[in-house]
């Protein structure tokens, strides 16, 4: 079992790079196979949840070669094949070759995804959107079938604006027959990015980014290019980071507008911090204000960094309120928190937050992705040593977390027990 072994208190300086989104490429690699030729990825990010869907691919019989951040994906041999249990439960992307497969041959068998256990999550507003698309849907075991004549464009509505079901109807519709709308769709990031890959490949999508997305399907979908996207969590999570131990900390390669929601709060705690283009350089202050933080679709703030905002909000003089309103589960490292010192009353998805509280070194868990990340952040600004168990979740969402630190000062290092 690896283990994240980190001495706190350490200021940090010099350059964090970020990395391509994470979110971005697990849906960018399955939309690939759409494409009857060849796709094209730059600044991938190495991390888990890309080689675990790189197996899906080659599974289907895709060519993949990936390179210093640059993915080559030869979809012209693509067949349609089950995706087994052990290849669908490594993350929750794999739920987007449902709507890749689906797109392309009609027809598709893959077993429940996996993911982070943050709440129940799901899948009913994809479902329903195949089905408004023609596809019949059935369970067998933990498996979905998928299945349709032929897909027909649709007026979609979402009770929500999911990020996985407004992709997963894009790929669906985009080569189905006539004109899809889906309304309240997600506004994230990500949405553009994959809607761009699509149009790049031949796709007629209009709207992704806004609450109201087109698409007017096509026959055939060509070679396509793409960058993905910068992280904007792994960008917030550094930022963060610098908030707290910064000392002329660089954090390079973010889209400003990404992260709005965290600099705006980071503002209104007192965190000195110049962005100029693409970098933010941060200092961290002496002291912060208490604030409240809301989680919230974008552009509000994003739920993926509430559990490494809590961190922060420990060192605030006086009570912060963190509320999360996206999933049910989003609080399983705040008993870790508290092992380590910190003042924290939760009810339900709030958490009552009272600083400031010195944190000390302890044996804690990476329950999931973000609340590894916050047991990083606290192991960063602990006294003494902090252990972080269970940091697969962590290395399946952030490239060279270990490497970056180091870089810039941090005393972090990985064990293997
Ligand atoms: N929901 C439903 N039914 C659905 C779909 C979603 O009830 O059919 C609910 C979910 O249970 C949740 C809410 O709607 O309460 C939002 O879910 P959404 O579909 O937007 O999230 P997702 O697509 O499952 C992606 C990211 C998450 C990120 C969210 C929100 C991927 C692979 N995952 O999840 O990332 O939190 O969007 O931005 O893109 C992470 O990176 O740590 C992570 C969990």
């Amino acid at each position: 079992m690896k283990k994240l072994i980190i001495n706190g208190q350490h200021e940090l300086t010099g350059e964090i790079k970020i990395s391509g989104a994470k979110n971005s490429v697990v849906a960018l690699i399955p939309a690939a196979i759409l494409s009857d030729d060849n796709v094209t990825l730059y600044n991938v990010p190495n991390i888990s949840d890309t080689l675990a869907l790189i197996d899906i691919i080659k599974l289907l019989n895709g060519k993949v070669e990936y390179e210093n951040e640059t993915m080559k994906i030869d979809t012209s041999q693509i067949e349609n094949k089950v995706v087994p249990e052990n290849l669908s439960k490594k993350l929750r992307a794999s739920y987007y070759f449902m709507g890749a497969l689906l797109g392309k041959f009609h027809y598709a068998e893959i077993y429940f995804p996996g993911g982070c256990n943050i709440g129940s999550r799901p899948i009913d507003f994809h479902i329903n959107g195949f089905k408004k698309l023609g596809a019949e849907v059935t369970i067998e075991g933990n498996k979905y079938i998928f299945k349709a004549n032929k897909l027909k464009g649709a007026r979609i509505y979402l009770d929500f604006a999911s990020v996985g079901a407004t992709i997963n109807i894009m790929l669906a519709a985009v080569k189905a027959e006539g004109t899809t709308y889906i309304s309240n769709a997600a506004k994230e990031p990500e949405i553009v990015n994959i809607a761009s890959l699509l149009n790049n490949m031949g796709a007629k999508i209009s709207g992704a980014g806004t609450s109201e997305i087109k698409i007017e399907g096509v026959n055939h979908l060509h070679s396509g290019v793409i960058d993905v996207i910068p992280d904007r969590i792994e960008a917030g999570t550094y930022t963060i980071i610098g908030a707290l131990l910064g000392k002329n900390l660089k954090i390079s390669g973010i889209i400003e507008e990404h992260i709005d929601a965290l600099l705006s709060k980071l503002k209104e705690m007192g965190v000195d911090m110049i962005i100029d283009d693409n970098d933010i350089i941060i200092n961290h202050p002496k002291e912060y204000k208490p604030i409240n933080v809301k989680t919230l679709v974008f552009p509000g703030f994003a739920t993926d960094l509430g559990q490494p905002m809590s961190v922060l909000l420990t060192q605030a003089d006086g009570m912060s309120i963190f509320e999360e309103t996206i999933y049910e589960n989003r609080m399983g490292h705040i008993k870790y928190l508290q092992k380590m010192g910190a003042n924290i009353r939760v009810n339900d998805r709030t958490a009552i937050i009272i600083g400031k509280t010195p944190l000390k070194g302890e044996e804690v868990v990476a329950t999931d992705l973000r609340a590894g990340a916050a047991m990083v952040i606290a192991g960063l600004i602990a006294k003494g040593t902090t252990t972080v168990n269970e940091i697969d979740h962590i290395l399946r969402g952030y490239e060279n977390i270990v490497e970056k630190l180091q870089n810039v000062g941090a005393d972090i290092k990985t064990i293997e027990e």
